[in-house]
């Protein structure tokens, strides 16, 4: 085995120029043997059970400008909706009959979204499923808001890091945006009690063997619950259309990487991965992901939420269709836990 993985397996964490080295001899490894070991740590910490979480993506207005994201506040192509309290409680409705035990409540920073209305909606949502978590992924909001949230009955918060590497950062985002910022937002949901779920897109421009290994340096401190990944893939309407996307071959290697330097995470095999590739999720599932979160959102809108070209939406993606995830995971040994899926080091019953 390579030198610096059994020092990773044995220390728990590596230093910033360990993480460079190992990086940047990622393609030499062997992979089935990587693969192999990530499957087993999952299972130490998640027998055979796969998690799923129903996104609803309510709404896809953004002030932001993220040079990469098809809803970038710039792109005036895109058929902006918001949903409605009725129709995102429709949708957990739906997702409830399915088998859905945790909703994600995604969207563009949105001007018009009220901390108010989010607290109501989720208020709403955990009085009338009150065996289901609630996740919330709505970007950056003082520290005050996130506790408004976590009262009303929040308790995962997902907020990509997108690179732990200032000038990357500013490469893919205007100035408004910095890295400190984020990374409060994420220390002070983790200061509240939230799981907290960080990440970054595989291949972005300007991604390099560093910057990735301060991005496992930032995961090894900060100790998320989650760590969302899946390629960079390029939108026709940004300033990054013309950028190669990631590769399936790289996002796999940092699936299996982040299994072992965080065994016990939860980690989604993205639908950024399964737009890459018709398998892509099961594949990611090989290299140790565990996660799957199938679109719960109104049909009629999907196509709008396009963070990127091509996004999958049909098939297993969409939440409809748990019948052919199931069938898709079953050969490799995996299973569909009806279940809130709560991280294993916060399982005790916390509402
Ligand atoms: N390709 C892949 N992922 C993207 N995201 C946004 N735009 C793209 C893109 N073009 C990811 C970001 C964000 C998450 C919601 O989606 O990492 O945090």
């Amino acid at each position: 085995m390579d030198p610096l993985l059994s020092e990773l397996l044995t220390r728990g964490v590596l230093e910033r120029e360990q993480w460079r080295e190992l990086l940047s001899r990622r393609h030499q490894l062997d992979r089935a043997a990587l693969f192999a070991l990530a499957r087993e740590i999952r299972a130490r910490w998640f027998g055979n059970r796969v998690y799923i979480r129903g996104l609803i993506e309510c709404t896809n207005y953004c002030k932001n400008n993220c040079l990469y994201c098809g809803i970038r506040r710039g792109n005036s192509h895109v058929q902006r909706y918001r949903l409605t309290q009725a129709e995102i409680l429709a949708c957990c409705e739906q997702g409830y009959r399915w088998g859905f035990r945790t909703f994600v409540l995604q969207g563009g920073e949105d001007p018009r979204l009220t901390p108010d209305w989010v607290a109501q909606v989720v208020r709403e949502i955990t009085r009338r499923f009150p065996d289901c978590a609630v996740t919330l992924s709505l970007g950056e909001w003082e520290r005050e808001v996130y506790r408004l949230w976590y009262e009303a009955g929040a308790r995962r918060y997902l907020l990509r890091h997108e690179t732990a590497d200032p000038a990357h950062y500013a490469r893919l985002h205007p100035p408004a945006q910095t890295l400190s910022r984020r990374i409060a937002c994420l220390y002070d949901l983790k200061a509240l009690g939230y799981q907290v779920g960080a990440g970054f897109m595989v291949g972005s421009p300007g991604q390099s063997d560093d910057t990735l290994a301060q991005d496992f340096c930032f995961l090894q401190d900060l100790q998320p619950e989650m760590v969302g990944i899946g390629p960079f893939l390029p939108q026709h309407d940004t300033p990054f259309a013309q950028e190669p996307p990631g590769t399936l071959e790289d996002t796999l290697l940092l699936l299996a990487l982040l299994r072992l330097t965080l065994p016990a995470v939860l980690l989604p095999a993205t639908t950024a991965l399964a737009t890459l590739h018709p398998r892509g999720r099961v594949l990611g599932m090989e290299a140790g992901a565990n996660v799957v979160m199938p679109n719960l959102s109104p049909p009629a809108v999907r196509e709008s939420y396009a963070l990127y070209d091509g996004k999958a939406a049909t098939g297993v993606e969409a939440a409809e269709h748990l019948a052919d995830l199931r069938a898709q995971l079953a050969p490799l040994g995996l299973t569909v836990a009806i279940d809130r899926g709560d991280a294993p080091t916060k399982r005790p019953q916390q509402s």
